[in-house]
């Protein structure tokens, strides 16, 4: 397994590949495993909860996260060609982090359960339902797959001041 680089908005060239839309997975091989894999050891040692396969520069559609407990037993998920089926109408806001946006937190809002349907590691497909923090980090992690960061749902004003303070943050490390 490999870390790889994480890009961030600090960056007008991360900027630039965290924009575009990621391309859906055509086979599952063991080179797509292994960026799984990559992907999982990078985002544990960020540490962060969930990482798009575009924020290492793969424009491809597919994300990793774990949300257990702390104190629990780690557990790695894969999620390749993600897609929302079917989203509530009622909505919820959480405070939203991304790995590529540093020391930055906002609220967003968005559906608070959803349908969800993609490939697993084995190529299985699964559709469930997904609600609370699941729900919230599917759709911000299937937002990378489409080049859509958490704070372009966020007022332009408020996107601003939060590149600036990355990129701030950057200079003086
Ligand atoms: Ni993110």
């Amino acid at each position: 397994m490999v870390l790889r680089r994480i890009l961030t908005v600090a960056d007008p060239k991360d900027l630039a590949v965290l924009k575009q839309v990621s391309a859906p997975v055509a086979e599952i091989t063991d080179e797509l495993r292994a960026l799984a894999d990559d992907m999982l050891e990078t985002m544990y040692a960020a540490p962060g909860i969930g990482l798009a396969a575009a924020q290492i520069g793969e424009l491809r559609r597919m994300f990793v996260m774990d949300l257990s407990d702390k104190d629990a037993p780690p557990e790695p998920r894969v999620f390749i060609n993600p897609e929302v089926v079917w989203a509530s109408d009622e909505l919820s806001t959480y405070e939203e982090g991304c790995l590529s946006i540093p020391d930055i937190y906002d609220g967003v809002e968005r559906p608070a359960r959803v349908r969800v349907r993609f490939l697993d590691r084995n190529g299985d497909s699964v559709e469930e339902e997904a609600e609370g923090l699941y729900a919230t980090c599917f759709q911000h992690e299937l937002d990378h797959c489409n080049g859509v960061l958490f704070l372009d749902h966020l007022s332009r004003l408020k996107r601003e001041r939060a590149i600036s303070k990355v990129k701030k943050a950057k200079l003086a490390a």
